[in-house]
C-alpha cells in the first residue's frame, strides 16, 4: 500500500524525499505527494494524480523550488476517494500549517469527520487521512511545542490501521511519525533522520534502522529520535543493521526490476539457504520456539495470500512427506472469519514476503489468541509479521520492488520446505545424514535455475506469439498443481489475461469445456523417471485437451520424448527431484507472463489497480 518518507538534516530535502517515492513506488502509484519545510518554518505542497513521474513533471514545469530541509513524500494507494490531485497527499489542515502522509484506513473517519464539519472545518478532499491533519492543528494548538503530544493525542482517537508523518509550520526542524498495524522504520543518519515505509527508500543514506513497535510515535530532528507510546510513556523498539545495499534497490541495467529479480532467483535461493543448516541441523533465524514444543505439533497450517499462498500449497507436500503431520493451507483472507480448529498444538506457517499484509497478519493474531505458536516465513526483517510470531524463517531473497513476486516465490518454496526439515529433525523422523542430503539437494537448485534462465529465449518468442490470446490455462499435478496456479497468477496480474490454473485431473470435471481451437494451455509434467505413473496421467490429460484443438504448451524433464510428441512448444528444464522441480517449472512461467504483458504494452512492475504491499483487508 502506501510508501512514505519524511528526512530531517543538512540536506536540501526534495531531492531525497523524490528518491525515497522513487524507490518506494512500488508501493502505490496512483498519485505521489511532497511538502517541504523552509528555513523559516512554512510548509509548501506540490502533489499530483498518476505515477511520480506525473509529480516530477508538475515541479519542473511550474518550477517549483520547495527550498528546505525537512520534507515528507507520498506515493498512494487509494482506498478512500479516487485518484485524483485533491486526493494526493499530503493533506493539509485549513491553514495550512500542518501535512500529513498517511498509509493505512482509518476506520472512524467518518465521525470525525462529521465532528469536524459540525466545527466549521471545510474538508477539501475525500480521504480517510485529511481528518488527521485537522484533528493535529486543533491539538498542537491545545498543546503548543510539542508535536509528539498533540500527534499522540490524535492516535488516539483513530481506529484502524496507520502510518502517518507530519509536519508542523510552529516546529521546523522536526517530524512525527506514528504507527498502529502499519510499517514504520527510522533511518539513523550522521546528522540526518529518516522515517519510512521500508527501508528501501533510505539505504542509499543509512543502513542503521529502528523498527518501531505497535501503537509508537517517533519524533525526529537532525540530531536524533525519540521513540514513546501514543500516551508519552517509555515505548520498547528494536535497532537493527540492514544488510541489503543500495545495488540490490535498483534496476541494475535491467529495464524492469521484475526482469533483475527473476535473474536473480539463483542467488536468492542461495542466500535463502544461507545459515540455515550448520552441517548436521537445520537452524531457524529468531528460534523462540524450542525443539520440544515443535515436538509435540500435530498439524500444521499455512497461510498467506497470492503467490504466498501458492508456496505454501507446496509447502503441504513437502512437510507432510516428511514429517507425516497433516499440513492444511489456508488463503490467510479467510482463515479468521470461518473459526478454524487451532490448538496449542497447532503451528501455523504464516508466508509474507513483505512481513505486512494485513490478511496474514491478522490471521497470526487470530492463531495466537487460540494458543497455536505461529512461525513465520519473510522477507523483511522490521516488518510486523515477524515481530508478532513465536519463530522466524527469513528468506534473504533481498529487497522485491517488481509487484509480482518472483524472487520471493522461489525463498518462500525454500523456506517453508527448511521448516518442514527443521520440524522432521525436531520429531527425530529423520537421521542428521538425511536432513544432510535433502539440504545438498537444495543446494544444487542455484544451478539448475541459473541453467533453466539459459533457456527463456524460446518462451519469450512464444509469448510474443500468444499476446493476443484472450486467456490461458495451467495444468499441473502434485507440486506442478500450485506451479500452474501460480502462472496462471502471474499472467492475471501482469497481462491483464484470463488465466486459470488447474490440477490436471479435475480437468475433466468441468474445466475441459473451456477448451477450443487454438486456446493456449501450459502444461507442467512431472519427470517420467521419478514420477512415471503420474506422468502418464498427464500424458492422457496433453491428449485429451489437444484432440480439442488446444495449444499444447508442455514445461518437462530434459530428454522427455514420450511427452514431446504431443506438444506444440516444448520448454525442457534441467531435471532436479520432484519437490524441487517447482523452483525450475515456475521460472518459465514467470518469463512467459512478463513477455506476454511486455508484447502487450503494459508496465511488468507497476500492473493496474495493484500494489506490493496490502496493507488493508
Ligand atoms: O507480501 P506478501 O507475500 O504477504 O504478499 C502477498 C500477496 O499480496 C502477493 O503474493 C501477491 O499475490 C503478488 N503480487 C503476486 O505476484
Amino acid at each position: 500500500m502506501c510508501g512514505i518518507i519524511g528526512y530531517v538534516g543538512p540536506q536540501q530535502a526534495l531531492p531525497l524525499v523524490m528518491d525515497g517515492l522513487r524507490r518506494m513506488e512500488y508501493r502505490g502509484y496512483d498519485s505521489a505527494g511532497v511538502a517541504v519545510q523552509d528555513d523559516l518554518g512554512a510548509v509548501g505542497v506540490a502533489r499530483k494524480a498518476g505515477v511520480l513521474a506525473n509529480l516530477e513533471k508538475l515541479i519542473l514545469d511550474d518550477d517549483l523550488k520547495l527550498p528546505g530541509s525537512t520534507g515528507i513524500g507520498h506515493t498512494r494507494w487509494a482506498t478512500h476517494g479516487g485518484p485524483t490531485d485533491r486526493n494526493a497527499h499530503p493533506h493539509r489542515d485549513v491553514t495550512g500549517r500542518v501535512a500529513v502522509i498517511h498509509n493505512g484506513i482509518i476506520e472512524n473517519f467518518a465521525p470525525l469527520r462529521a465532528e469536524l464539519e459540525s466545527a466549521g472545518v471545510e474538508l477539501t478532499s475525500d480521504t480517510d487521512t485529511e481528518v488527521v491533519a485537522h484533528l493535529l492543528a486543533a491539538q498542537y494548538d491545545a498543546r503548543p511545542g510539542d508535536l509528539a503530544a498533540a500527534m499522540g493525542a490524535v492516535c488516539r482517537r483513530l481506529h484502524g490501521a496507520f502510518t502517518l508523518v507530519a509536519v508542523h509550520a510552529d516546529a521546523p526542524g522536526q517530524l512525527v511519525a506514528a504507527r498502529r498495524n502499519s510499517p514504520l522504520v527510522v533511518g539513523v543518519g550522521d546528522g540526518e533522520m529518516f522515517v519510512a515505509s521500508d527501508v528501501a527508500a533510505f539505504i542509499a543514506h543509512t543502513r542503521e534502522a529502528v523498527e518501531l513497535g505497535q501503537d509508537q510515535l517517533v519524533s525526529i530532528t537532525a540530531q536524533g529520535y525519540d521513540v514513546s507510546s501514543f500516551s508519552g510513556g517509555s515505548a520498547d523498539f528494536r535497532t537493527f543493521h540492514v544488510d541489503w545495499d543500495t545495488d540490490a534497490a535498483e534496476k541494475g541495467g535491467f529495464e524492469f526490476f521484475m526482469d533483475k529479480e527473476i535473474a536473480e532467483q539463483p542467488q536468492a535461493v542461495a542466500d535463502t539457504l544461507l545459515g540455515h543448516f550448520d552441517g548436521s541441523r537445520i537452524v531457524l533465524d529468531e528460534q523462540r520456539l524450542g525443539d520440544e514444543e515443535l515436538r509435540t505439533v500435530d498439524k500444521v497450517v499455512v497461510v498467506g495470500c497470492g503467490t504466498a499462498y501458492n508456496s505454501g500449497m507446496l509447502a503441504k507436500y513437502a512437510i507432510e512427506h516428511w514429517t507425516r503431520l497433516p499440513v492444511e493451507v489456508e488463503l490467510a483472507s479467510e482463515f479468521r472469519y470461518r473459526d478454524p480448529v487451532l490448538t496449542r498444538d497447532t503451528l501455523v506457517v504464516a508466508v509474507s514476503q513483505s512481513g505486512e499484509t494485513a490478511d496474514t497478519l491478522e490471521a497470526v493474531r487470530h492463531a495466537r489468541e487460540q494458543k497455536a505458536r505461529v512461525l513465520a516465513v519473510c522477507n523483511t526483517n522490521g516488518s510486523q509479521i515477524p515481530r508478532e510470531s513465536d519463530a522466524v524463517v527469513y528468506m534473504h531473497a533481498g529487497p522485491e520492488i517488481g509487484v509480482a513476486s518472483t524472487k520471493a516465490f522461489l525463498g518462500m518454496v525454500v523456506a517453508n520446505y527448511l521448516v518442514g526439515l527443521a520440524l522432521a529433525q525436531a520429531r527425530g523422523l529423520m537421521y542428521a545424514d538425511e536432513i544432510g542430503r535433502e539440504f545438498a539437494a537444495l543446494e544444487k537448485m542455484p544451478a539448475a535455475i541459473s541453467e533453466t534462465l539459459t533457456r527463456m529465449d524460446r518462451v519469450r518468442a512464444l509469448g510474443k506469439e500468444i499476446s493476443d490470446s484472450r486467456a490461458v490455462l495451467f495444468l499441473g499435478r502434485h507440486v506442478g498443481y500450485p506451479v500452474a496456479l501460480e502462472g496462471a497468477l502471474k499472467l492475471k496480474e501482469l497481462a491483464y489475461m484470463h488465466a486459470e490454473g488447474f490440477a490436471a485431473g479435475e480437468l475433466k470435471h468441468g474445466p475441459i469445456a473451456l477448451i477450443e481451437e487454438g486456446l493456449p494451455v501450459v502444461v507442467v509434467t512431472p519427470s517420467p523417471k521419478l514420477r512415471p505413473l503420474l506422468h502418464s496421467k498427464l500424458l492422457s490429460n496433453i491428449r485429451e485437451i489437444q484432440a480439442r484443438g488446444a495449444r499444447t504448451i508442455v514445461i518437462c524433464e530434459d530428454g522427455d520424448d514420450i511427452v514431446a510428441p504431443f506438444a506444440d512448444t516444448l520448454i525442457e528444464l534441467p531435471p532436479v527431484p520432484v519437490l524441487l522441480q517447482p523452483l525450475v517449472a515456475t521460472v518459465p512461467l514467470q518469463v512467459l507472463a512478463a513477455e506476454i504483458a511486455r508484447t502487450r504494452g503494459y508496465d511488468i512492475d507497476k500492473p493496474r489497480n495493484l500494489a506490493k504491499s496490502v496493507t488493508v483487508e
